[in-house]
């Protein structure tokens, strides 16, 4: 007897096909349902066990593995496809109120003939997905044909890139007919969209050349589809909904029989094809206005855009009974909703500075209706951006406003171009054919270097993108957040000064700058609405009580960029006093510890502010005071270049405060056990970090022993 039959579990054909089939399964529930049964982890270890099996045995690969969803495949050119059915169109009601909705099923009525005392008609309605058709064949279950609409005739072959998209089944249930063309929508959803354009864009700002953002998810989704090289396409996250048949064995041959759409529609749901939630059984024209409502009210909640509703009659023998006029069937409309992009022209673009000092450009539209509402402005996102998009003054754009996110400008339409190449002429003046002939267009935006609203310095810091304002203590714009972080309970504590009352006091214009808190008296505070004077006592006694403060709360009260308590604390203990920290220099910042180069020039970038020195001064002036000391010594720094990991609950200190005390002896404190690691210190219920210290033989210490290790 040979050992192989006492071996446990199936061989590797019977384990692949397996693999594939749990996998099939969790995909299904994970993209399609919404609802995985297994972690994430989980799906990767089978996905990596198949593939090591594939890779191992070529022979045991088929089309349908989930491994080929990865792409790979390069085209010169993708190949046409004629339709066994055409793909039809379909009508588009314009009228964007519910009056569509009555005059579509008036139109059904009359051409069956029916009258007022006939019942109402059944439609099911859908959602019309913003994305491209397609057409999926199946043969024997196995997904062999994917191609797009084309002119409705032929199409193209682009099975490759639609094997990627993960909710598209690569094989049906065993019940499935021989020949089934599932009928949809390749789309993508808005948030895989946004996260394609910003690896896009930083693809662009690390210099990749031929990389491009996105107009809108349909463009996205389309050039992903047509791309000749599927890997491509794997990186670009598509999804699909199906709403009809193509081509489909006939009952006579073994086929199903459906009476309506809609029990077709729940049949694809039941064989792994995703039906969108929404669809919805509509009894008469009341049900389809109903829908059509409540659709456009959630529409910008949806995970994906939608450009309109679309009404079916359900019953398949009316469908076959209202026919087709051209390429249209009778028993289906579009109806829309209003276009989530708009031409309009770019009247201005003004820069706004946000609470935080951030700066964007935002160009002033004259008023366009776009996505249902009326929209005046629509943000450039950054100078960078602005300047890629090239947006002017005077120009013709698209602006898009889809979901909740804010409206934006995403290109220019440049006039058309007038270039008649004149052919005796083209030899001598080349220009004359090549150069397009434009009107004068505004300059190229650049963002101004000074805040415009308080004239301080806009810095941009290494490796991002915005523009910030640095006279974040003077600045109108950060006036509110500037309040609010100063009179934090980790600052100087003002109780009581909150939210509504910062809201109020900056509105009504009694507080301009922080100074001014200062100022104000009993009397103004009490006549404020719906403040009591007990309130108002407290308030005046609060700010009495705030003025005795610290240096570090001080400091970390003034919204430095990057300057959070501990930094604020380091600060303070090494020079003592804030004037030394207002006129240290770049270098002397970096001398303390935990401040880098960054952090450093942030500091003095806001005391260069003459704005930001004068509200400290005031400050002074109204009496805020700290007890000053003399500069640190540099503690000393026994542990530097040594790298400690913490694990397990220690006998006396807290986790934060070993760590910190670690930190300031100069060691360096990592999360995870590696050789690198010096010391691991272990407390009671230490685990896997203990475990992987005594593995790669790093020394280990009780909290006892790393007190020993620290400067007393
Ligand atoms: S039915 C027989 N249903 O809209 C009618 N089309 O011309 C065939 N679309 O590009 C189309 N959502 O891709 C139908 N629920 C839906 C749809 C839908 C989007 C697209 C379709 C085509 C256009 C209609």
């Amino acid at each position: 007897m040979t050992p192989d039959l006492f071996a446990a579990g199936p061989g590797p054909a019977e384990r692949a096909a397996e693999l594939r089939a749990q996998l099939h399964h969790h995909a299904h529930r994970y993209y399609t349902l919404d609802e995985p049964e297994i972690p994430d982890a989980e799906y990767d270890r089978l996905f990596q066990e198949l593939q090591a099996i594939e890779a191992a045995h070529p022979e045991l690969l088929t089309s349908d593995s989930p491994t080929q969803r990865v792409g790979g495949r390069v085209l010169d050119e993708l190949v046409a496809v004629r339709h066994r059915l055409p793909m039809l169109s379909i009508n588009t009601e314009t009228d964007t109120e519910p009056s569509g909705a009555r005059n579509f099923d008036t139109r059904v009525r009359r051409a069956l003939g029916l009258t007022e005392v006939d019942p109402p008609v059944e439609y099911v309605a859908e959602l019309k997905f913003d994305g491209l058709a397609m057409s999926l064949r199946y043969e024997d279950g196995l997904l062999v044909l994917a191609a797009t609409r084309g002119d409705g005739e032929v199409g193209e072959d682009v099975t490759n890139n639609v094997r990627t998209i993960r909710n598209i089944p690569l094989r049906l249930p065993a019940d499935a007919p021989p020949v089934l063309e599932v009928r949809g929508e390749v789309y993508m959803r808005r948030a895989d969209f946004e996260a394609l354009n910003d690896k896009q864009r930083a693809k662009i700002a690390a210099g990749a050349k031929g990389e491009k953002t996105f107009v809108n998810p349909r463009n996205a989704a389309a050039g992903a589809v047509r791309q000749h090289d599927s890997s491509i396409a794997a990186q670009r996250p598509l999804s699909f909904f199906a709403y009809g048949l193509g081509e489909i064995t006939p009952p006579e041959q073994g086929g199903p029989a459906f009476e309506t759409h809609y029990d077709m529609l729940m049949q694809l749901k039941a064989s792994g094809f995703p039906v969108a939630e929404q669809t919805a059984l509509c009894t008469g024209a009341d049900a389809l206005v109903a829908f059509h409502q409540r659709i456009g009210g959630s529409r910008d909640q949806l995970p994906y855009d939608i450009d309109g509703v679309v009404y079916k009659v359900n019953a398949l023998a009316l469908q076959r009974r209202l026919g087709f006029v051209t390429r249209e069937p009778r028993w289906a409309v579009a109806h829309k909703y209003p276009a989530q992009e708009q031409l309009t022209t770019v009247l201005a673009i003004d820069v706004q500075v946000g609470r935080t000092g951030k700066l964007t450009p935002v160009a002033k539209l004259a008023p366009v209706f776009v996505g249902g509402v009326t929209v005046t402005n629509a943000t450039l996102h950054n100078e960078d951006e602005a300047r890629r998009k090239d947006v002017r003054v005077g120009d013709t754009v698209i602006v898009r406003r889809a979901g909740d996110v804010i409206p934006e400008v995403v290109s220019v339409v440049l006039p058309s171009v007038r270039a008649e190449p004149v052919e005796a002429l083209s030899s001598d003046h080349p220009e004359l054919v090549e150069g397009q002939a434009q009107p004068e267009r505004g300059p190229v935006f650049t963002l101004p270097r000074q805040c415009p609203v308080c004239g301080s310095d806009a810095v941009r810091e290494e490796g991002e993108v915005d523009y910030r304002c640095s006279g974040g203590l003077f600045c109108g714009a950060q006036r509110k957040q500037a309040l609010l972080h100063f009179a934090q309970r980790r600052a100087v504590e003002i109780e009581g000064l909150g939210d509504k009352l910062v809201e109020q006091l900056v509105d009504s214009g009694l507080i301009k700058t922080l100074p001014d808190l200062y100022k104000l008296g009993f009397t103004t505070l009490a006549g404020l609405e719906r403040m009591a004077e007990k309130s108002a006592k407290n308030i005046v006694d609060a700010l009495e009580k705030s003025k005795r403060t610290t240096l570090p709360r001080f400091l970390f009260g003034l919204g430095i960029r990057h300057v959070g308590e501990a930094t604020a604390k380091e600060l303070a203990r090494h020079f003592g006093q804030l004037d030394r920290i207002m006129d240290a220099s770049v270098e002397a910042l970096s001398e303390v510890n935990d401040v880098g180069p960054v952090v450093a020039q942030s500091i003095r970038t806001f005391f260069d502010q003459p704005h930001n020195r004068e509200v400290v001064e005031q400050l002074r002036a109204c009496g805020v005071t700290w007890e000053e000391g003399e500069p640190a010594e540099r503690a000393p720094q026994p542990l530097a270049g040594k790298t400690f990991v913490l694990t397990g609950t220690f006998p006396t200190l807290k986790r934060e405060d070993a760590k910190a005390m670690l930190e300031a002896a100069g060691a360096k404190v990592a999360g995870s056990v590696s050789k690198k690691t010096d010391y691991v210190v272990a407390g009671t219920e230490a685990g896997s970090k203990l475990d992987k210290a005594i593995e790669l033989g790093v020394t280990v210490l009780d909290e006892a022993g790393m007190l020993a290790l620290l400067p007393t």
